[in-house]
């Protein structure tokens, strides 16, 4: 037999013809990736990706809630399948946005403008950290055409604040994102047990980590240190700009944290799209749309920040109903597959965002790998609303509700028709008694 024949009756694969190609022979869902990035980077980096807020019990809150949603499809017909939607008076190829993420070129080097170009090429939004590693000027020019936003931290000098929007603007920023969750850093004891500092101070641990991580020492050291540049006309030379913590000594510094009165400032300062990150109480969703938000993002900075903070999730159909169209709302913690994007879309959100998913691709693959986990949530998004009968994000937005259930919910069942009523009452029967003990589960 010749070597020809062989592989004819092997159907062997042959090497992969690019990153691409092998991202989709090697990561077939967020989780995937998300061991590739584990692989690719520091303990201590990656842990400064994946940690949370103390006992992480946010953290871990964003994923369960989204199981305690199940689906009840309904048959019919789906044609014409669009994921497209609107945002923000916008178009946007899929209702998912790239959420900001400080220290980016921490986890590749092509950081922030690899974000950029694989959030244009996919038609989606991108917020652009303030603490970004790349200059704002610098993505916009990396990508001119994406819808950029910007992730502003205000200023209590208003002089400076006025400044900084003036240039947001003419690096074409189309909106604002104003953080309502940061008045202190929440305490990753992750990255304290770890001595992580950004940018990463020089140990005897970073050297051993470096020397474990190649391909990743050798992008951090052939590359511009990392820095916060969009600080730079901003911050005086000085003690500040050498502190090794410096990011934490920052956000206690110079910038204040936004009360009503400064976010009605804002208001008045910028005529752009303004989205307020971190609302979780419906009081704070009505209060923004009286003030002339046009966005939430209902959000507990992924776990973050405050610790045994409700999730996104679970608050969302009360801010749905607060506000009733006023704002349009976008959610974020937690979403690693697009079936859980199309729950919080059944659920009321206009999007969701991400934070987390990309950067595992940032970390593993840089653009390529940003790229491939948007097609694998494109993917799963597709399949999901195929599976339950939905044809565009707007019937997904109408009729969700009658699509998707809370296990709290199941006691509301009727009884199947096989049990007959004259055998079972409802507290009896089978269901009865599986509903029960679905919803008590300690
Ligand atoms: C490494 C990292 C840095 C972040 N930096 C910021 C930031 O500068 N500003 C901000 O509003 N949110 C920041 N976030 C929070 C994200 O914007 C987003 O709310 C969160 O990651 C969503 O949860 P997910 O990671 O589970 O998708 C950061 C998140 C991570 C993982």
């Amino acid at each position: 037999m010749r070597i020809k024949d062989i592989r004819s009756l092997a159907a062997v694969q042959g090497p992969a013809r690019s990153v691409a190609e092998r991202l989709s022979r090697r990561c077939y869902s967020v989780e995937d990736m998300r061991k590739l990035a584990a692989r690719r980077l520091p303990g201590s980096v990656f842990d400064y990706i994946e940690g949370g807020g103390e006992d992480e019990v946010s953290l871990r809150r964003n994923r369960t809630s989204f199981d305690d949603w199940a689906f009840l499809p309904k048959w019919g017909s789906v044609e014409h399948l669009k994921l497209g939607s609107t945002l923000l008076g916008g178009p946007v190829a899929m209702p998912l946005t790239l959420s900001p993420t400080g220290g980016t070129r921490l986890f590749h080097p092509d950081g922030e403008t690899a974000v950029a170009r694989a959030a244009f090429e996919a038609g989606i939004p991108y917020g652009l950290a303030h603490l970004s590693t790349t200059t704002m000027e610098h993505v916009s020019a990396a990508a001119p055409g994406l819808r950029r936003w910007f992730n502003l931290e205000p200023t209590a000098d208003k002089g400076l604040l006025q400044a900084v929007l003036d240039r947001v603007s003419n690096a074409g920023y189309e909106a604002l994102v104003v953080n309502v969750d940061c008045r202190a850093i929440g305490h990753r004891e992750r990255d304290y047990r770890n001595g992580f500092t950004a940018p990463p101070s020089i140990k005897p641990k970073t050297v051993i980590e470096g020397a474990l991580h190649p391909r990743w020492a050798l992008g951090f050291l052939a590359n511009d240190a990392i820095a916060f540049p969009n600080l730079d006309a901003e911050i005086p030379e000085g003690p500040l700009s050498s502190t090794p913590d410096m990011w934490r000594t920052l956000l206690a510094g110079q910038y204040e944290p936004t009360d009503w009165d400064d976010l009605r400032d804002l208001r008045t300062r910028w005529n752009g799209p303004i989205i307020l990150k971190g609302v979780v109480n419906p009081r704070d969703a009505v209060m923004a749309a009286d003030l002339g938000i046009d966005a939430i993002q209902v959000s507990n900075h992924g776990g973050r920040q405050l610790d045994h903070m409700a999730s996104a999730l679970d608050v969302l159909p009360e801010i749905v109903e607060a506000t009733a169209g006023r704002v349009e709302i976008i959610v974020d913690g937690g979403i690693r597959r697009g079936s859980d994007v199309v729950k919080a879309l059944a659920l009321g959100a206009d999007a969701c965002s991400i934070g987390r998913p990309y950067l595992y691709g940032l970390a593993a693959a840089g653009q390529a790998g940003v790229a491939h986990v948007l097609k694998l949530l494109a993917a799963e998004m597709t399949r999901t609303m195929m599976l339950l009968g939905v044809s565009t994000i707007q019937e997904l937005r109408d009729e969700g509700r009658d699509l998707i259930r809370h296990r709290s919910e199941a006691n509301t069942c009727t009884l199947p028709t096989e049990f007959p009523p004259a055998q079972y009452s409802a507290s009896q029967s089978p269901a009865a008694e599986l509903a029960y003990s679905d919803t008590r589960i300690p």
